[in-house]
Order: structure tokens, then sequence, then C-alpha cells
């Protein structure tokens, strides 16, 4: 019975199968309930007692060596047949589709305008998220008791000295400004900020785009003249703009641009609720101050200034209703924005 014992290990060890049935067969051969290792089992019953202990051990073993070896083939012989079935699959058939992604509706939107104001010569410019309270009010003409440094709308890191998450991207303005004499000419896309709830038409993160041209000379005329190339490039050669006066600390005078409602072409519809117009930025000539707190001689120089909020535009553009979607990054929603720009 031990030659019988050590004859199967053997065997086992030397197995070496091509395919997975082979495996299987072998399977059955030696652990089936009318295999070799069963028939051991049976004859082991009538062994003399002196020998139960040594055998005992020694079929246990042979049990379990032959279980992890068949464990081992089966894992290694499937892997190899799996493998060789796709090299031997049809060459001349079409490969499957990469899938391509989409790009989120806010950087699309945020592209195209920064695309339409490079055409006029503007340039891109950045500034951190965290900023202090000189760039994101002091500098901009903010008094010392405005409502827009309250704590409701500005996420405070620390006070005294004041750190805070930016509130709009015109901080930007500020940073260009101590980095680059005039002429300046820049767009400045960017993240901000504002302790708000969140629903359908409010978030505490969005994103801002703002542009700041200044020079010699530049007038109200040529920033109209700017805001309406870029109002019909965006939304159509038959777009009108219209402003109405509004305040801004950091520009004098200022006004709120309104755009032909791109859905009804003015006559009146749901999404511009009847009036034919859609608020898109404010605007307006760079307040004296805020150039001189920048270092900037106001006799000699003067410009102006626009800021809007991309996912209102993004609204605009695609018609979508709830601002939360932009941020939920559900793939439903997502895929169905171009991949392009
Ligand atoms: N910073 C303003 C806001 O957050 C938007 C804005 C208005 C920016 C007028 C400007 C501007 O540059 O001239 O609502």
């Amino acid at each position: 019975m031990t030659d019988r014992i050590n004859d199967l290990l053997t065997r086992i060890e030397s197995f070496a199968p091509a395919t997975a049935a082979q495996v299987e067969e072998f399977r059955i051969a030696l652990l089936g309930k009318k295999g070799e290792i069963a028939a051991l089992m049976d004859e082991f019953k009538g062994v003399a007692p002196e020998l139960k202990r040594e055998l005992g051990q020694k079929l246990n073993r042979l049990k379990s060596a032959a279980v992890s070896r068949i464990e081992e083939l089966k894992s290694t012989v499937g892997a190899r047949e799996d493998a060789g079935s796709a090299r031997i699959d049809d060459m001349t058939r079409p490969g499957s589709d990469g899938h391509i992604g989409s790009r989120h509706p806010i950087s699309l939107v945020k592209n195209r305008i920064v695309e339409i104001f490079s055409r006029l010569g503007y340039t891109v410019a950045d500034g951190p998220e965290i900023e202090d309270d000189w760039h994101v009010f002091s500098a901009l003409n903010f008094p010392p008791e405005h409502p827009a440094r309250d704590m409701q709308d500005t996420f405070f890191i620390e006070k005294n000295p004041d750190v805070v998450l930016r509130t709009h991207t015109s901080s930007i303005q500020v940073r260009t400004m101590e980095r680059q004499k005039p002429p300046i000419r820049v767009i400045c896309p960017g993240r901000v900020f504002r302790n708000e709830a969140i629903s359908y038409r409010a978030h505490c993160i969005f994103h801002q785009i703002e542009g700041l041209y200044i020079d010699r000379n530049v007038s109200f005329a040529d920033m109209k003249q700017s805001i309406l190339y870029f109002a019909k490039e965006l939304f159509g050669e038959k777009t009108e703009i219209r402003m109405r006066p509004s305040y801004f600390p950091f520009t004098e005078p200022s006004a709120e641009v309104d755009v032909s409602c791109s859905i009804c072409g003015g006559k009146g519809c749901g999404v511009c609720k009847g009036t034919g117009w859609l608020e898109i930025m404010g605007c307006g000539m760079v307040d004296p101050n805020v150039l001189e707190a920048n270092g900037i001689d106001p006799n000699e120089y003067s410009g102006f200034a626009f800021g809007m909020g991309i996912e209102r535009i993004a609204m605009l553009k695609y018609g979508v209703g709830d601002l939360r979607l932009y941020f939920e990054n559900d793939v439903r929603f997502l895929n169905q924005f171009d991949s392009a720009l």
C-alpha cells in the first residue's frame, strides 16, 4: 500500500496537463467517488491495527497533496487557455470602441469664453483661491464695513489678519496689477467660494471669469463694444446687449449686462421670465481708487473690468435648470456634452 501511495505522489508531482479538461479528468481519477484515493481509503479499513497510524498519516498527506496540486493546475492552465483563446481570435474583426470621455460643461464654457477673449488680445491670468483681505476686498475699494465682508458671504480661514477663500475672481485683478504694468489685458477664470445654502440656484462653490483691460484712453465705448462682440460670438450673431446702471465698489460707473434671450429671440419666454432679456455679467470702468491702490496713476491710465458666473452662462447655453448638476458629476449628465474644445 505504501508503494501505491508513493507512486501516486510522484504522478501528482509530475502531472503536466495542457488543458483544463485534462485537469478535471485527473481530478476525477484521483479524488472522485470511485477514484484511486477512495479505493485506498477502502482498503485502509482492513489494514492491521499496528500499521493504521503510519498509513493513515500517509493517506492524509496524499489527499491534501492531490487537492492542492489540482487547485494550482486549475488556475494556471485555465488562465493560459483564456489568454490563448484571445490570441487565436479573428484578427480581422474590428476592435472594440475605446470610450472617449466628455468634457465637463463648465470647462467647455470656460474654454469658449477664454477663446473668444484671446482673439481680442486677452491672456489668461491666475491667482490663489486662498486669499487675504487686501486682494479680495481692500485693494478693490470695499469700505471697511461693506456687507460683502460679512461672515454670511465669506468663508474665513483665519481672523486677524484675515485669511479667506476668495469670494470673486476680482482678486486676480489685484494680483495682475501687482505683477504687471499697463497695458494690461487679462481674462481670469477661477473657482470662488461663498457661504450660501446649496439649492438649485445657489452653491457654495462656483466659477467666475473676470476680465480686466487697462491702458491709456480706454473708454466706456470700448467696453461696450468688446462685450457686444463677446455676446454675439457666444450666443449668436443676432444677439443684442443692454446695460443697466449698477453698483460695484471697484468700478465707477458700473453696469449690469443683459443679452437678448437666445431661446425666444427677445419675444419673452419662460427662461427670460417674459422680459426678453437675460442677465449675464457685471462690468464697469475701473474705479480710480482701485488703480491708485495698485500703483497705477489714474490720471494717465483708465480701464474697464467685467465679471460673470460660468455656471450661469452654461445654464443659459445648455438650458440646465439646476446648478447642483454641475457638481454632482453624474456621468449620465456629463455624457451629454462634447469631448471637443
Ligand atoms: N466681482 C463681481 C461679483 O462677484 C462681478 C464683477 C462685477 C466683476 C463687475 C467685475 C465687474 O470685474 O466690473 O459679483
